[in-house]
């Protein structure tokens, strides 16, 4: 289990079209998930050995049921190569998502079920209107009108508590659409790491986002992808790099020579890798900062995704089970937790 702060400031706000008053409340818990909490991969395990033994269709169907991290219209990534990218095929990253404020995109996301999209807490300061956040996903040409597109409300978003505005650790948010997304060609949950441990099995690694293409330049319309290395954080923090200033809770990826990263407008989306065993991506990381875009020894950071499993189960289990309750003067509070940060 990770002892990352669990906390988590809940706003919880009802929008979209069914609901056109929206309902003002915000929740706070400071309670820490069960230490005896079920273990997901575990139970699937158990129930794989247990189907083993009875009949083959309960494991195809077991199996059906873990769909993840997989693009229905691409074939396995071959070892071919957002700053230093280029355009991404149709369907490539079933699982990104633009997050958009009065339709104007300003951060990228993951979707991780149907419900539920995983980005960066910094997106989200000055606290939004949530009922003017929208969530889109199967795009690929932002001002384009795509039949594959489906754009939801945010009924819910809930930040990390444990974000640090000065070291942007735990630099992660949750948000809760109005309405399930429906999984097609173009629009496909990740898969997520349950512990570190899981990243050694992943090989191939990806940016992408819809950010700018240089330092403080021009966002893009059409999704960019590049390929990257995971940088080890001995690496990362040397004194010549970001020089100590890097938790255990970050991923550093792009290469050292510099020339491709994430930039503005790429937070929140994925950095995703390939597990050639399973033949399924995972998200590795969340974009959250770095110096400058694409300078060499200065890669990007990425919130650690392995390290919040717990976090991400948690939260959504909480809201779930309506333990979020309406304290609407704690969200005064939650205005220090998140600072936008022009890095
Ligand atoms: N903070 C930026 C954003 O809000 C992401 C920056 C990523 N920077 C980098 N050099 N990789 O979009």
């Amino acid at each position: 289990m990770v002892t990352i702060p669990h906390t988590t400031m809940t706003l919880a706000y009802v929008t979209g079209p069914t609901a056109p008053s929206r309902l003002f409340s915000g929740s706070w818990s400071l309670s820490h998930p069960p230490a005896a909490q079920l273990d997901m991969a575990s139970l699937r395990f158990a129930f794989l050995l247990l189907s083993l033994s009875c009949c083959p269709a309960v494991v195809w169907t077991a199996t059906q049921n873990l769909t993840c991290g997989q693009r229905p219209l691409l074939d396995s990534p071959g070892a071919s190569r957002v700053v230093g990218g280029h355009d991404a095929e149709v369907g490539a990253w079933p699982w990104q998502v633009s997050i958009q404020k009065d339709s104007r995109h300003f951060c990228g996301g993951s979707i991780i079920n149907s419900k539920w999209v995983l980005s960066a807490c910094h997106c989200f300061y000055p606290m939004p209107v949530v009922s003017r956040l929208w969530v889109v996903a199967g795009q690929r040409v932002l001002s384009a009108s795509e039949d594959s597109s489906q754009r939801r409300g945010v009924r819910r978003l809930v930040l990390n508590k444990g974000y640090n505005k000065v070291t942007h650790d735990n630099d992660l948010a949750l948000l809760q659409l109005t309405e399930p997304l429906s999984f097609s060609l173009y629009v496909q949950p990740v898969c997520l790491l349950t512990r570190e441990e899981e990243e050694a099995g992943l090989e191939l690694c990806f940016i992408s986002g819809w950010g700018t293409t240089t330092y403080k330049g021009m966002a893009v319309d059409v999704l960019q992808e590049a390929e990257v290395q995971l940088i080890p954080m001995e690496t990362c923090n040397q004194w010549d790099w970001y020089g100590g200033i890097l938790t255990q809770h970050m991923q550093c990826a792009g290469n050292e020579a510099g020339g491709i990263d994430t930039c503005q407008g790429d937070s929140g989306g994925p950095l995703q890798c390939y597990n050639e065993d399973l033949d399924r991506f995972y998200l590795v990381g969340v974009t959250s900062f770095g110096e400058g875009c694409a300078s060499v020894n200065r890669p990007g950071v990425y919130a650690r995704v392995s390290r919040y499993y717990s976090w991400v189960q948690y939260t959504q289990d909480q809201v779930r089970s309506g333990v979020a309750s309406i304290q609407p003067w704690l969200l005064l509070t939650g205005l220090t937790l998140c600072t936008m940060v022009q890095l």
